[in-house]
């Protein structure tokens, strides 16, 4: 109650692989909704994500992904919004975030982490995955914690339980 701000764009943050991109897509469809992913996006007008680190570090990275952000909460109908785990350390992304309803999809390593196996291609967690997670994490949560208007813990989860549980609260 009170946590939904009428008319917003109901934007998604969370952890890398926290299953942002497949809960979005699939809620946005259940309420007739646009849906927008920002890496998507960047990926779209720029070329592959690890293809844009590999050539402008992730500094690059971030000032492309903070205009595909701004450009996706520019959209005049409520949106389904997917963000980049690393996109709402922007502190104009984190202004910007205040007109929407943000979800935050809370989970831990060990959901995650057969999906990062599977998927590969994630720049950030180069080197040795499972402790950059970790670092990651650490330095996130409280970051998404005090951006959320709603948080999901979806450990242990399938994604769509979450869909059920975000439908019945939103
Ligand atoms: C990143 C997360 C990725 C992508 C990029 C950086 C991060 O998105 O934006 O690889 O810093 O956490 P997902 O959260 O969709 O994996």
């Amino acid at each position: 109650p009170g946590r939904l701000k009428p008319a917003a764009h109901i934007v998604l943050v969370g952890f890398m692989a926290a299953g942002k991109s497949v809960v979005g897509r699939e809620l946005a469809a259940r309420n007739r909704l646009k849906f927008l992913d920002t890496d998507q996006l960047v990926a779209d007008a720029h070329g592959p994500i690890p293809e844009i680190f590999a050539a402008r570090g992730e500094c690059g990275f971030r000032e492309l992904e903070a205009r595909g952000v701004a450009a996706a909460l520019a959209e005049k109908t409520p949106a389904v919004i997917s963000l980049g785990g690393g996109a709402v350390l922007d502190t104009g992304t984190q202004q910007l975030l205040r007109r929407a309803t943000v979800v935050f999809l809370d989970t831990d390593l060990e959901t995650v982490l057969p999906r990062i196996i599977r998927s590969g291609h994630r720049p950030m967690l180069a080197g040795d995955p499972v402790r950059r997670w970790e670092e990651l994490a650490k330095a996130r949560r409280p970051v998404y914690e005090s951006l959320a208007d709603i948080t999901i813990d979806t450990r242990g989860l399938p994604v769509p339980v979450v869909i059920d549980r975000l439908t019945t609260i939103l």
